[in-house]
């Protein structure tokens, strides 16, 4: 054992309790160490067990399956492992499924924009915080159009997270005229940020409908649907368990599902449509949102990844990306160039506390100037690093993290040749030269000891 493995155990001596993932990587995960592969990019994607592959072909080399849109004997079972997969998931996140369903979509961003272009917003509001996915800001064109209030709610530096009394201020003015929704996500993707559940029942004693972006949370944390209740919960499937990509879910109370009318009516989610008659009835709950066939040969999967997830337990995986996190934060921080300044900087928190995995920093020279986040990337490509580089999708919370401020961005918007295209050269130009993006190093469950220290390794060869 190595001193610093020593040290490590020493400070976080839960990691030992997780021990089931060192078994794991030799086995269902071998081939992140036979390619020799540092993966630190787990909030892009989880990491597929190559048991869930087995399992799966299994099913599929022993059945046949046919569109579940019939009642044939392939279609007849294809239906049930639908059926059963939706069970499941409720039972997973521990809904009632008197109170909760949950609908099949292509990924989170597909959830996103189903309570987007179906949520009432005349007369209303949409509120969300600057930290948000692209796909949650995305709901704010929704809105715009159909008159609704649209309002953000900044965060601040140096942890980034929400100013409470901004939040309990626009929370406690909901519109009296029409209905009001606020969005926020459970984790950060930029700065891992767990923001607080408490807020779903604060929202709602204001008459608020929520919609917790789960995407970046349910990877490493439990979620309980029994505990909290938030209206529309989007999530994406791979980022949980890698496999299969192209499924998330939309799991929504009932309740606030029916305030939603879909804008249009597709194969699969009506009772009767008539050409004739120019009429569509919609179908009872999921269906009704689950526009042509679903992708019932990789459904099946689903329930694989999830009892994948449960024989490993989220307390052996938050231990574990809470220790190596912690080990991640405290030595990158610590490191300093011989004129003194620090390696780098973090957007987020600095300790394990109310954070997730995902450690998000610039790099910065001898000088304090900061490395391009596109060299880091193309220097980490070298030595087999998977990190991710950029905003993350994530633009509110990149502008306040690089202090781009309004102003310079109105500025940048207005110029002449830019009222329909601009592209990310043209906007790095406008923003004057400051940095438009940063490095997400991000920590999941089959994360081990020695990825960490090969990033550390890494960082350490940036130091002059
Ligand atoms: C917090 C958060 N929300 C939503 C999404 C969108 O997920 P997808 O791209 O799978 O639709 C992501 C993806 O990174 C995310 O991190």
């Amino acid at each position: 054992m190595s001193a610093e493995f020593e040290t490590f155990l020493q400070k976080y001596p839960a990691y030992k309790q997780t021990a089931i993932m060192d078994d794991l990587r030799k086995t269902d995960y071998a081939r992140l160490d036979a390619g020799e592969h540092v993966y630190l990019d787990y909030t892009g994607g989880g990491i597929y067990a190559e048991s869930q592959l087995q399992k799966h072909q299994q099913l599929l080399r022993e059945n046949v399956f046919g569109n579940p849109h019939s009642s044939n004997p392939t279609s007849l079972a294809a239906t049930h492992l639908v059926e059963g997969a939706r069970e499941y998931i409720l039972k997973f996140f521990n809904a009632d499924p008197a109170e909760y369903l949950a609908i099949f979509t292509p990924n989170a961003s597909g959830a996103l924009k189903l309570v987007g272009e179906s949520y009432p917003f005349p007369n209303g509001r949409y509120l969300l915080t600057f930290d948000n996915h692209n796909s949650v800001n995305g709901i704010r064109e929704f809105a715009h159009a159909r008159g609704a209030e649209v309002t953000y709610i900044p965060v601040m530096l140096p942890d980034m997270r929400v100013d409470a009394s901004q939040l309990d201020f626009e929370l406690s003015r909901p519109s009296k005229a029409g209905h009001n929704l606020f969005a926020y996500p459970a984790q950060s993707n930029f700065s891992s940020v767990k923001h607080p559940l408490e807020w779903i029942e604060k929202a709602h004693a204001h008459g608020w409908d929520v919609l917790l972006d789960a995407a970046a949370y349910v990877p490493t944390s439990k979620l309980d649907l029994g505990k909290v209740k938030p209206d529309f919960v989007p999530i994406s499937f791979y980022k949980i368990f890698g496999y299969p990509t192209g499924l998330g879910a939309l799991i929504a109370r009932k309740s606030a599902l029916a305030k939603l009318h879909r804008p249009w009516f597709a194969g699969g989610t009506i009772t009767v449509a008539s050409v004739q008659g120019d009429k569509y009835y919609l179908a009872e709950g999921a269906p009704a949102f689950e526009d042509g066939t679903l992708d019932y040969l990789n459904i099946p999967a689903l329930e694989i990844g999830l009892k994948h997830i449960e024989s490993i337990g989220y307390d052996v995986i938050g231990e574990r990306v809470r220790t190596l996190t912690g080990w991640l934060l405290e030595n990158l921080t610590a490191m300093k160039h011989s004129s003194g300044v620090p390696l780098v900087r973090v957007f987020g928190p600095t300790s394990t506390e109310g954070r997730g995995g995902a450690v998000t920093v610039n790099f910065y020279d001898r000088n304090g100037k900061a490395f391009d986040h596109r060299f880091i990337e193309q220097e980490a490509n070298k030595v087999n690093i998977s990190l991710r580089t950029g905003c993350f999708c994530n633009p509110g919370a990149g502008e306040i993290a690089l202090g781009i401020s309004r102003v310079e961005l109105d500025v940048c918007f207005t110029r002449p040749g830019h009222e329909d295209r601009l592209s990310i050269d043209d906007f790095r130009l406008c923003i004057d030269g400051k940095s438009s993006g940063a490095v997400r190093i991000s920590v999941g469950m089959v994360t081990n000891f020695n990825d960490v220290q090969a990033f550390l390794a890494f960082a350490r060869g940036l130091l002059s």
